[in-house]
């Protein structure tokens, strides 16, 4: 009878220890990993910090490598993939830099799971979808919608240079002399991917959506006279960019804008974040911004997300983590600070008080312009694209033969398997 009692008495106390442990959530490390280090990170911190609140008992890691569009965090990431250490959830961007590169080679775990049980199949945009998902699963969370194609500029600034916003690249080259014999560097530029960056934009407005398009569906070639144009442009474009380039940030060349050095910069919308929460400024007023030229009714989007990989050493934490991340609640949190609007449709961007007057603009861009996909930053093209796309902008930056380099951008195409 004493023993029963005992048993009794254990078994109590053991399910009363679980379901205490179940209350409390999950426990243990959380290893979060991105490129949102320094000026990009307050957007991720106050994240983290909410998530903490709600899961008291998960000490999370912001684990950081700096740079720019994550050119040195994808190699490290790469590594500790490759080496059998992946972190608890990384950033990833939705499209073929998710699929092509860690889902192809079944290191992600399927979130359908999570995506029924929290009602996101209906929650989030069906183009956004298709990005993160295969017929054998859905890979990520978005936490955001990003658009690359945004020029930057200080509205008084081109008052006092008497020079208007350009709708198109040939009024930017028109206007490009006037600048330059004010003292003022036309359009500033920074570092390599930078300047991938800018090609991107100049692309669009070449070859127009469907032909942007087309170069990743492999029905226009690099070859063609409208791609090999686009080189030309962007030849002529270079001509008007400062010299320092390669040793600048993304935000320093944003700073050339600010401070007054130089008239314009094309920079996706996290030039916003920064503009706002690093620097204070006031959107409209302190900034200003228009769609690159060329490419207005156009929204070049790209996405920011974050998956599971397998062998998660904390895969509830990172769960909750995904949980929270994909949520209109996260969403509100992080991208108002970010300089992106929510994915999640049931963001409330339309509260003034939230998004400021970029952001609506933004948001209004993305419900009605048509939507096309970054390079750079991952949405139409595999990896293997993207990175020999550097040894292709070398060709140019050397030679300024646009032949040349539409033929090396074309067999790079092949080579990975676009347009085959
Ligand atoms: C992009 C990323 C943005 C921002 C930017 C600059 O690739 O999607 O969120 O971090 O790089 O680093």
């Amino acid at each position: 009878m004493k023993k029963l009692l005992s048993l009794v008495l254990v078994l109590s106390v053991m399910l009363g220890a679980t379901s205490l442990a179940l209350a409390q959530g999950p426990s243990g490390e959380l290893e979060i990993f991105s490129w949102w280090a320094g000026d990009e990170g307050p957007a991720l911190e106050a994240l983290i910090a909410r998530y903490s609140e709600i899961n008291p008992n998960v000490e999370v890691i912001n684990a950081t490598v700096t740079g720019g569009s994550g050119v040195n965090a994808k190699a490290v990431l790469k590594t500790r993939m490759l080496g059998g250490d992946p972190p608890d959830s990384f950033q990833v961007h939705a499209g073929q830099e998710l699929i092509g590169t860690w889902v192809v080679a079944d290191r992600m775990e399927d979130l359908t799971p999570l995506f029924e049980e929290q009602g996101w199949m209906e929650a989030f945009p069906q183009g956004l979808l298709d990005l993160i998902s295969t017929d054998e699963g859905i890979w990520s969370v978005p936490v955001n919608i990003h658009r690359s194609n945004v020029l930057w500029f200080v509205p008084s600034k081109l008052e006092e240079w008497g020079v208007e916003v350009p709708a198109s690249w040939a009024d930017f080259l028109a206007i490009c002399p006037t600048l330059k014999e004010a003292g003022v560097t036309p359009l500033a530029l920074g570092e390599n991917w930078t300047v991938n960056h800018l090609w991107e934009s100049v692309a669009l407005s070449i070859l127009g959506a469907d032909g942007w398009n087309g170069l990743w569906d492999g029905s226009v070639s690099f070859t063609s006279p409208e791609a090999v144009a686009v080189w030309d442009t962007f030849g002529q474009v270079l001509d008007c960019t400062n010299e320092d380039a390669a040793s600048l940030s993304w935000q320093q060349a944003t700073d050339m804008v600010v401070g007054g050095t130089a008239a314009f910069n094309v920079m996706g919308d996290w030039a916003a974040g920064y503009m706002v929460t690093t620097l204070g400024l006031v959107p409209g007023e302190g900034f200003g911004w228009a769609a690159a030229p060329g490419t207005d009714g156009v929204f070049m989007m790209l996405s920011d997300s974050f998956g599971l990989p397998v062998g998660a050493k904390n895969r509830d934490a990172a769960l909750a983590w995904l949980t929270l991340l994909g949520s209109a609640e996260g969403q509100d949190i992080f991208n108002p600070l970010k300089g992106s609007i929510p994915a999640n449709l049931g963001g409330d961007v339309t509260n003034g008080d939230l998004y400021n007057p970029y952001l609506q603009s933004a948001a209004a861009d993305w419900a009605s312009n048509t939507i096309v996909g970054s390079l750079v930053h991952g949405a139409v093209a595999p990896e293997s694209f993207t990175s020999n796309f550097a040894t292709v902008m070398e060709i140019f930056l050397t030679s300024r033969d646009a032949t040349a380099t539409a033929n090396a951008a074309q067999a790079v195409a092949l080579q990975s398997g676009i347009g085959a």
